[in-house]
């Protein structure tokens, strides 16, 4: 905290917080933050039986715009009135107003439902919030045109979904439901079937009502009255359902949070809150909201999306939740609440479990594609003190022959929490200390957030004020919150010109001491207010054309990093692709970046939860997340910080950092010994960065996250659907995590299918079987798919921009037939030539003896082209029956020697797999290698 002594007023106001802080991190479970029970609509929504609620019946059902579109009209009975549903009052005008329905097909297995009020007969000139901004801009034109209705019976209509499936509106009761077409009709979802539909209209207000909420101090005026949405969603053929991250939880799948056997338990909460120590194992919202759901089972794989940017909560319910005697077998029931907003849900048929990660992609983006150096290790710290504190880090890694790519500054780099700044007594020289960074081919990331210090000399605030871009109160103020800088304003992210106004901030020149070797993270954009109901801004405060902000709060943080990337992708004039890091996230934020998962503490618990965690996230779209290696509350025992390096190395985003309370962590700090263990860790990663950067590729084209949990590639293998503690990284490399103190052996299971080979030693496992393996203190369990091949780079570098032109190491393990495939993409790792074409992509293929690469970039993308002087330096062959001697490669008929050599380069690593050395092919070019 360097700059307190010297800005005594602020500093002694924000002393004060701390301790306040401090002292919310045992009181939050309790009742810092809301549950189920003090949220009116969530208690009213989960008070309900299913089928108790009147029903909507469909009425005027026809083709529009190649749309389904009709009228839902609310049965005659009149909603009870209870006493917590103050709302349902009799001859509320609002339930006998039908809602208009649409329904719509896009190209590839996706039905979209969207319900809203009737704006011809609105009692109010509110109208209800449509996120927009989150799909992709040209969703539409992958719509289909439906031209035919088909009568299911008299009481329903279906309509063509895909190949193989329909879609289907049920009209008395309303219900939709998407099926396997032909003759069985097996259903695949559903939405209310089990009657819980429920839609508060907007009405006026009466006389009498009073709409305000109140919670602990906090009033919430609630100017638009109740407005939530709930109903129910069946997954058919499911056993397990995941996803709608994030949450803190140690189970793979979504544990049943109502019904038989399950003990009072809250919903899973969506709501961004910034979560002081969050626990590591509750449905709790914390910093993150994506409500997109999958399910997977033996007989299906589909998913559920609810676009909707306000307070969401959601039940997985247990078997036998609606009928005890007849508990629901091959199917999981949900039941989704969300506090206002419209219907905008989308439907994924699957059928298999990477189709509905493809379909969710095609609707809300792709992960965005990373820098290369933005793959390799970061290191961070709340904060690095002063430049001589960088450079002394900074020279710490090299002595200690570690590499890191890139070094983070935290908010006390900036002059007074005011972010764009410097606080030019510890940072004089913010270009000078960039570019000695840059020099060695590192990067810097700096901190900004979204809370601006209400400071008049602040060029910053007076900019926003004047232009009037900040969010407003509720009554129609500048929103003034407390945050890290004190008294703080917010600018309004919902309206693009303040979104346009920010990205120029980014510039090189309004940035001052910024270079472009410089980067951003995005913190507290939840947003975190320190003095606002459940620390965050009150959900009557007001954004752009009087959108509440309970309306979109999930989505502050997203607009914010949207905001920051487009920045930064402007500052590059579009050539140089950004790096922004976020907390806060909503569906759609892989498109601007990397997130991790907040304010961890180091202990065993919180190492065990990032693995669901970020498998979950990668579920969800996000694919390049991770976890504070270390954990950033309190100070990791050696061998836990060991251990988190050891997985962390795994991460798609690979970052450590530490509160500032914590001692100091540089990975050298803790004897030669343990710095050689992680030192080691962290080469691993290094060494692997060709296949990450190649997995980063299929996540940008494809959807399908690089961290992966096994039952993604072994959909028919029950026995990893609810495996959290070990995971895929891509399709061929498997990493089982060790998460306990003084652990001297693990079961793993390895998926069925396939044999797996150990990395450290290439003993050969079988799958479809937990082996119990001793666990040595020098790496944890990982092993490599028979039948794949891995890219890696093995010569050891100060960061990754300095391996660029290093040779690469092919690792081929071979399946029972001898066979293996792999993949290896490279661009410039940093510019976007790669989208006219400048890329190599090959495929290499060991078959019959023959290893071949072959190029698989299509000829139409485009006519850049892409070029390196790159070989292949060593061959590394597991599973070929001793006895080869000799390799022949084609073109040019070139002789070399099969030895035995080390799996990897580290010291003492014995030689245990056939290896060929120099065949010295060019990686662009077309080869094959023949065994002898
Ligand atoms: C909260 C973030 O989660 C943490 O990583 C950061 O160090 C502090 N804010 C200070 O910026």
């Amino acid at each position: 905290m360097g700059g307190l002594n010297r800005r005594s007023p602020d500093a002694l106001i924000f002393l004060i917080f701390l301790v306040f802080l401090a002292s919310l991190t045992s009181a939050w479970k309790k009742d810092e933050f809301r549950s189920c029970r003090q949220t009116p609509f969530c208690k009213r929504a989960r008070g309900r039986a299913p089928n108790s609620l009147p029903s909507f019946s469909v009425a005027d059902v026809s083709l529009s715009d190649g749309a389904v579109s009709a009228r839902l009209v609310p049965a005659p009975t009149l909603r009870q009135v209870t006493d917590d549903d103050p709302s349902a009052a009799d001859g509320d005008d609002a339930s006998s107003r039908s809602l208009l329905l649409r329904l719509s097909v896009y190209r590839g297995g996706i039905l979209r439902l969207e319900i809203d009020e009737d704006p011809s007969s609105a009692p109010t000139t509110k109208r209800r919030f449509r996120l927009p901004d989150v799909l992709l801009p040209n969703l539409d034109d992958r719509r289909l045109w439906l031209s035919r209705l088909s009568p299911d019976g008299a009481s329903a209509t279906s309509f063509y979904l895909a190949d193989g499936f329909e879609g289907v509106l049920r009209h008395d009761p309303f219900q939709i439901v998407v099926r396997r077409a032909g003759s069985g009709g097996e259903p695949v979802l559903s939405l209310n079937s089990h009657g819980l539909f429920d839609f508060e209209q907007l009405r006026a207000k009466k006389d009498d009502e009073n709409w305000e909420e109140n919670f602990r101090s906090h009033t919430d005026s609630r100017p638009n009255g109740p407005q939530s949405i709930s109903f129910d969603v069946s997954f058919h053929g499911a056993d397990f359902v995941y996803g709608i991250p994030e949450h803190a939880s140690t189970s793979l799948s979504l544990r049943p949070t109502r019904g038989p056997g399950v003990d009072e338990s809250e919903p899973y909460r969506l709501f961004n809150l910034d979560v002081f120590e969050y626990l590591h194992d509750s449905p709790f919202g914390i910093y993150g909201s994506i409500p997109f759901m999958l399910s997977h089972g033996t007989r299906s794989t589909s998913g559920f999306f609810w676009l909707n940017a306000a307070e969401m909560q959601i039940d997985v319910l247990a078997p036998g939740w609606d009928d005890p005697a007849a508990p629901n077998a091959g199917r999981v029931d949900t039941f989704w609440m969300s506090e206002a907003g419209v219907v905008d849900a989308f439907f994924f048929v699957g059928p298999g479990p990477k189709d509905v990660l493809r379909q969710y992609a095609s609707v809300t983006g792709t992960q965005a594609m990373p820098q290369e150096f933005a793959v390799a290790y970061h290191q961070c710290r709340w904060n690095y003190r002063d430049e001589e504190d960088v450079a002394a880090v900074d020279a710490g890694f090299d002595e200690h022959d570690i590499p890191y790519d890139v070094l983070w500054l935290d908010i006390d780099h900036a002059d007074g929490k005011r972010y764009f700044t410097w606080d030019r007594v510890l940072f004089p020289h913010p270009e000078e200390m960039q570019n000695k960074l840059a020099a060695k081919g590192r990067h810097m990331v700096t901190i900004v957030d979204p809370h601006i210090k209400r400071d008049d000399s602040f060029y910053l605030h007076k900019e926003a004020t004047e232009k009037g871009y900040y969010v407003k109160d509720a009554s129609g103020k500048d929103f003034d919150g407390w945050c890290w800088p004190g008294s703080s304003s917010y600018p309004d992210m919902l309206n693009p010109e303040i979104r346009e106004w920010w990205a120029e901030k980014f510039s090189l020149k309004e940035y001052v001491g910024s270079t472009p070797s410089l980067y951003i993270w995005n913190d507290m954009n939840e947003p975190s207010v320190f003095n606002g109901p459940e620390v965050t801004m009150p959900r009557d405060a007001i954004h752009m054309g009087g959108v509440e902000h309970r309306e979109l709060h999930n989505a502050y943080g997203y607009y914010f990093h949207m905001a920051t990337s487009n920045g930064l992708f402007k500052r590059g004039n579009g050539k140089d692709r950004p790096f922004v890091l976020s907390r806060a996230i909503f569906a759609g934020s892989q498109r601007y970046g990397a997130i991790w998962t907040g304010d961890n503490s180091a202990d065993w618990d919180h190492l065990r939860v990032s693995v669901p965690m970020i498998l979950n996230l990668g579920l969800a779209g996000m694919s390049f997340s991770g976890a504070d290696v270390g954990g950033f509350f309190g100070n990791p025992e050696n061998d836990l910080l060991v251990r988190w390096y050891q997985l962390g190395a795994y991460y798609p985003f690979f970052r450590a950092h530490a509160h500032h309370d914590t001692k100091r962590r540089e990975p050298w700090l803790f004897g030669e010994h343990n710095t050689a263990l992680m030192r080691e860790a962290i080469h691993t990663r290094y060494s692997l960065l060709p296949y990450y950067y190649t997995l980063f590729r299929e996540a940008a084209v494809t959807g399908i996250p690089v961290m992966r949990p096994l039952w993604l590639e072994f959909p028919s293998d029950k026995e990893t659907y609810d495996n959290g503690e070990a995971f895929l990284v891509g399709s061929s490399l498997l990493v089982h995590g060790i998460y306990e103190k003084d652990q001297k052996s693990a079961s793993v299971y390895l998926p069925s299918g396939a044999s797996w080979y150990n990395l450290r030693n290439g003993v050969k496992f079988d799958g479809g079987v937990s082996h119990k393996l001793a666990v040595s203190e020098d790496s944890i369990p990982s092993f490599q798919r028979a039948g794949t091949i891995i890219p890696r780079k093995d010569r050891f570098r100060r960061s990754s921009t300095q391996m660029v032109n290093d040779p690469y190491t092919l690792v081929i393990a071979l399946n029972g037939s001898l066979a293996a495939e792999g993949e290896l993409y490279i661009d410039d790792g940093k510019s976007y030539d790669f989208e006219q074409g400048a890329y190599i992509h090959r495929r290499f293929i060991f078959t019959d003896r023959k290893l071949t690469s072959i190029d698989i970039r299509p000829s139409n993308v485009g006519d850049k082209k892409f070029s390196t002087d790159c070989t292949v330096e060593r061959i590394i062959l597991l599973g070929l029956p001793s006895g080869a001697k000799k390799a022949v490669v084609e073109p040019g008929n070139h002789e070399t020697n099969i030895e035995l050599g080390p799996l990897t380069l580290r010291r003492a690593s014995p030689p245990v797999a056939l290896t060929i050395r120099k065949p010295n092919v060019r990686v662009t070019d077309d080869w094959s290698l023949r065994i002898l």
